[in-house]
């Protein structure tokens, strides 16, 4: 079930899944400090999926950062949690953006 209605054309059972295992950390990596992610820096992934990249970005921003993952699937959501989450943290949060006004 999906916290906000929202259509998303990808959706299928193993999509989270997908979305774990097609993300490389190297990758994520090599691309967040091209884009000059530094420690410190508060980060927001919106549509963050499955949680892997938050987590890599949280990495990043240490010390003193902070990386908040967003997506309007409440099942990746709790997906994010459960692998990348810290116990009882906010980084993760159910939000569809089509919800988003001014
Ligand atoms: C192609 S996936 C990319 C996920 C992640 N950024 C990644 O690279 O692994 C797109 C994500 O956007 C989310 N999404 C699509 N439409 C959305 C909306 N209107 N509001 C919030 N999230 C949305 C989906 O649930 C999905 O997790």
């Amino acid at each position: 079930m999906q916290s906000n209605e929202y259509l998303y054309l990808m959706e299928n059972e193993e999509e989270t899944y997908r979305l774990d295992i097609k993300t490389d950390s190297k990758v994520v990596k090599k691309q967040a400090l091209w884009a000059g992610i530094k420690p410190g820096m508060y980060v927001a992934d919106v549509c963050c999926g499955s949680g892997k990249t938050t987590s890599m970005l949280h990495k990043l921003v240490q010390p003193g950062g902070i990386a908040v993952g967003l997506d309007g699937s409440e099942k990746r959501i709790e997906y994010a949690k459960e692998h990348y989450g810290v116990k009882d943290s906010w980084r993760f949060g159910a939000l569809s953006i089509m919800n988003i006004k001014n």
